[in-house]
């Protein structure tokens, strides 16, 4: 499964791709609102830094506007994957440009049949809200099952993009139903090495090894 990194500060985003934890990045106008830089410079950033999927959303809501902003952001990097919501101007814009060869990601999805449309537009990759469902007292990972269940039923390839991610719990159920790729914060990411277990058996080991005043180097 592919781990992608829900935000657009670039120091968070270099400290996890040091340690191999970057295959894309994921943006939104929240996140760029909150990194406080320009959209296209902050873009262009992360794309030199990482070469796999950077994704930059349109914000116009008409299809034509939707559409000439995809191709001012895809000229940013061939990385770029134009991110547009579920609403039929974005399926329109999604069919125009993903025939024009650009990746796109389709976002804001909280239904199956969000998820079908979208396959049928072309979408590179589909974003389900996982956390967005749970605040409203629904099941996020119920929606992941099924897309999974309906994209390979009928063979989509449109990439399942678990979004909205906010616990490790997401992130091991949305590997166990076979999503391909989880977009979270860089804290969900860092918190996934925690255990208890792991920190009580290090101290075990370093207490017992001070006792043999023994050295490696
Ligand atoms: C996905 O691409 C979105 O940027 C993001 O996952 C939304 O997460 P939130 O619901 O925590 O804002």
């Amino acid at each position: 499964m592919k781990f992608f990194v829900d935000t657009a500060e670039i120091d968070a985003i270099t400290e996890l791709n040091d340690l191999g934890m970057v295959d894309g990045v994921t943006t939104n106008p929240s996140l760029i609102m909150k990194s406080g830089r320009d959209i296209i410079e902050v873009t262009k950033e992360i794309c030199e830094l990482i070469s796999g999927p950077v994704s930059a959303e349109v914000v116009a809501t008409d299809s034509e506007k939707m559409i000439e902003e995809g191709r001012k952001l895809a000229k940013i990097a061939p990385n770029i994957a134009v991110k547009l919501p579920l609403t039929w101007d974005g399926l329109k814009a999604c069919k125009v440009l993903s025939d024009e060869g650009k990746m796109i990601n389709v976002t804001l999805c909280f239904s199956a049949n969000q998820a079908l449309l979208a396959a049928k537009a072309g979408a590179t990759f589909i974003s389900p809200f996982v956390g967005r469902l749970d605040d409203v007292n629904l099941d996020g990972m119920d929606l992941i099952n099924e897309i999974r269940q309906i994209y390979d039923n009928f063979g989509y390839q449109t990439q399942i993009l678990a979004a909205s991610i906010r616990t490790v719990n997401h992130v091991t159920q949305s590997a166990l139903i076979g999503a391909d790729v989880i977009t979270a914060p860089p804290s969900v990411i860092k918190s996934l090495i925690e255990h208890p277990l792991t920190d009580r058996g290090l101290d075990q080991f370093m207490a017992d090894w001070a006792k043999t005043g023994q050295k490696i180097l």
